[in-house]
């Protein structure tokens, strides 16, 4: 009983104006705002990459200065919250955490109930540093460690590896996770973002109610799941369960026949390789020589062969799967991957949901109803 024409998964559906991202999905080229991916990988840092989210200009240093200082101050979260954080069962899955502390935020932000685009701005900069404190600091405390505060001098990625490790960053560790950052920022309307333009766009400047927060909310549930941010999770898993090169052809030989998904390949809007991934596997290849330890990325490679030989289908590498390679060998913990992507996107979120709720409109598709037309109410002594 369809009143309009109903595509499954939304799947080319145009679904926003916006105008933060653009993606060529047959050219396998990516931007922000009109600048390539390969660009700000190579020129700009994650800090500078948020504020162009978010601002949509490139800062003068003077800007740029005052904003990560507003970054990093805005980095501290509330005793109550880590309080909250410290009272979850220590096997809650870093993200459910994450989920469940960026709601609370919302409790205790200085502008709180305060919808106005200013306020919003605001709470958008605090949420960038404060979910790269929540996820660092969950993981010391379930390993019955004390959080560490961010440091006010130090960038976002510097901050993520000081806080999750406790110790200085190298700088070269710290400028690949930089970048990493940066490559994850934003990526137009996928699942997590959509999810948070919905719950923006339910909201009006008088609502009284956080709607920075709830679309944050709302994302980072969108994102844990394994078609979506949680593949990066799973893409290193696989690897741990494969253990060694050799065992890699009878792994996708098996996937294959029983007709199971590879983790991070293929992608709803590329029909290439993710330009994002081509960064990373020079980070996953870099770093496996620097440690020594290739093993890694030589079965990324050959799986990457492997899926490329077994299918006509246009699947390839998407951004989670050489990240777990690369997050593997910086000594992060394979269930931190997620929330990184977290850290990272909460920029491109709360870029989309400062643009929707400049220029919204309540965000309310059809169903295509299949259930009975008519059925008459049956009394419970009757059925
Ligand atoms: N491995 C094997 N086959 C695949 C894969 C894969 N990773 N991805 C797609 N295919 C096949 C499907 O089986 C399907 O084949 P069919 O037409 O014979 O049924 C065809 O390609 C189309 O796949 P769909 O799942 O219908 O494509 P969709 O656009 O809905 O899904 C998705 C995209 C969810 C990302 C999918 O490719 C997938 O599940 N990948 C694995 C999980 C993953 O890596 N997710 C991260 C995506 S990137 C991100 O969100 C950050």
């Amino acid at each position: 009983m369809a009143n309009a024409d109903f595509v499954k998964g939304l799947e080319g559906v145009i679904a926003a104006e916006s105008s933060i991202c653009f993606i060529d999905g047959h050219a396998g080229r990516l931007t922000y705002r009109g600048i390539d991916i390969q660009d700000l990988a190579e020129h700009s840092t994650f800090e500078e990459t948020c504020y162009f989210l978010l601002f949509g200009n490139l800062p003068k240093q003077a800007e740029l200065d005052a904003f990560k200082a507003e970054l990093a101050a805005g980095s501290v979260v509330p005793d109550e919250v880590m309080a909250l954080v410290r009272s979850l069962p220590k096997e809650t899955t870093p993200m459910d955490a994450l989920r469940t502390a960026v709601s609370a935020l919302g409790s205790y932000d200085p502008d709180a109930l305060d919808n106005s685009d200013a306020a919003n701005v605001r709470k958008a900069v605090r949420l960038i540093g404060q979910v790269t404190t929540l996820t660092t600091s969950f993981d010391r405390i379930r390993k019955g460690l004390d959080p560490i505060a961010p440091r006010q001098d130090y960038t976002v990625a510097e901050n993520f590896l000081y806080t999750l490790h406790g110790e200085a960053p190298h700088p070269s560790s710290a400028r690949v996770f930089d970048v990493c950052l940066i490559l994850h920022a934003d990526h137009e309307l996928n699942a997590s973002t959509f999810a948070g333009r919905v719950i923006a766009s339910t909201f009006t400047n008088e609502s009284g109610v956080s709607a920075v927060h709830a679309a944050a909310t709302g994302a980072i549930g969108a994102l844990a799941g394994p078609l979506h941010g949680g593949a990066n999770q799973r893409v290193m898993e696989m690897l741990l369960k494969i253990g060694d090169l050799d065992a890699v052809d009878a792994f996708i030989d098996d996937l294959f026949a029983n007709k199971k998904k590879v983790m991070g390949f293929g992608h709803r809007v590329y029909r290439t390789i993710d330009p994002r991934a081509t960064v990373l596997r020079s980070f996953a290849k870099k770093l496996g020589e620097d440690t020594g330890n290739s093993k890694w990325f030589e079965m990324c490679e050959k799986i990457e062969k492997l899926v490329s030989a077994k299918t006509s289908k246009p699947i390839y590498p998407n951004v989670d799967f050489f990240s777990g390679a690369v997050f593997y060998s910086m000594n992060v913990p394979i269930d931190i991957f997620t929330p990184i992507f977290a850290c990272s996107r909460i920029s491109g979120w709360m870029a989309h949901t400062v643009e929707q709720l400049r220029n919204n409109r309540l965000i309310r598709p059809l169903a295509d109803y299949q259930g009975l037309e008519k059925m008459e109410y049956m009394p419970m002594a009757e059925r």
